[in-house]
């Protein structure tokens, strides 16, 4: 295949969502799918809001927002996936359960087409190998917000072939992003340096060094950081940060990446973020201490 021209997105969440309309925008034919009908109407509403601000903003015309949207499906049924060229896993950052999807996945989807994971560390190698397919499996990281970030960390399975990371490597360039490659270790490149950083973060506020806005304060005016690392971390998912530090934790098997105490509490209490509305900032109140990037 030298270029994919439909997109499957499974996983309707903040990543899924935002690479699904970034498809939609580059002039792919994109089906959605979550297994949670709440979660992609969701996506529907944030996307066609998403959309519009560009719109507002002049980056696209009014047409080409239209136009986008109409290139867009949703849907529960794993089946409409079948014809899509490329697909994008966005679900839950789990081995167990992102195995289970590449296995049906690799049932249903023509043989012919690629299965990118989103996932930010998990081993694409062990992915690849739950597959028939390992070749046509490989790491396509974007950034959170996807229609915003410039970056797609790319990683390469210990089979994937070099077909396939250019097919990848040219829908990343279609969708405006700057490359990096990566070798598959446990959190790649990006998420081996940041979420070390953001559990110490962690750790700096659960040893009572400082409070949480001093330590955001401190490290977006002190290294230039555009948001601090808790406020970052409430950004990604608290959820989402604890699998992560799992995954370097078990994978380079160093007790330097133990996950903090206060992270794994925050979890068990279902405090996750902004995504739910508090993490280690309260979004409910109103008032929010410090104004993360807006979506867009
Ligand atoms: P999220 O929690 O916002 O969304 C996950 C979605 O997947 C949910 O809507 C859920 O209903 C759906 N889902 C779960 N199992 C499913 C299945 N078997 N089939 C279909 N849908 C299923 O999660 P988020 O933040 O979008 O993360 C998704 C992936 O992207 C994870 O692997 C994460 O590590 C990765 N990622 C996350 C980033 C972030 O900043 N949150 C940044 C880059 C990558």
């Amino acid at each position: 295949m030298a270029e994919a021209k439909s997109l499957g997105v499974v996983g309707s969440g903040q990543m899924g969502s935002g690479i699904a309309q970034l498809g939609a925008m580059h002039g792919l034919h994109v089906w959605l799918l979550d297994t949670d009908p709440t979660a992609l109407c969701r996506a529907n509403k944030s996307i066609s809001s998403s959309l519009q601000r560009f719109v507002s903003k002049g980056q696209i015309s009014q047409a080409a927002c239209t136009e986008a949207l109409g290139r867009l499906k949703y849907t529960s049924n794993i089946d409409e996936l079948r014809s899509a060229d490329f697909i994008v896993e966005a679900i839950v950052e789990s081995e167990d359960v992102k195995k289970k999807l590449f296995i049906e996945l690799d049932k249903i989807t023509k043989s012919s087409a690629i299965l990118a994971s989103n996932t930010s560390s998990i081993s694409i190698t062990r992915l690849a190998s739950a597959t028939s397919r390992p070749c046509q499996v490989i790491g396509m990281h974007f950034m959170n917000p996807p229609p915003i970030m410039k970056l797609v960390e790319i990683v390469r399975g210990a089979d994937t072939s070099d077909e396939t990371f250019h097919v990848t490597k040219a829908l990343a360039e279609r969708f405006h992003k700057t490359i990096i490659c990566s070798q598959d270790y446990s959190g790649f490149i990006v998420n081996r340096i940041l979420m070390p950083m953001i559990n110490e973060a962690f750790f700096t506020l659960y040893t009572g060094v400082a409070t949480k806005e001093d330590i955001d304060t401190g490290m977006k005016l002190g290294t230039n950081h555009p948001m601090g690392p808790l406020e970052l971390a409430d950004f990604i998912g608290l959820d989402v940060c604890l699998s992560i530090m799992k995954v370097l934790h078990a994978g380079l098997g160093d007790s330097k990446y133990a996950p903090c105490p206060l992270l794994v509490q925050y979890v068990d209490a279902g405090r996750v973020g902004r995504k739910c509305g508090v993490g280690v900032y309260d979004y409910r109140k109103g008032s929010e201490p410090i104004k993360a990037s807006p979506r867009l």
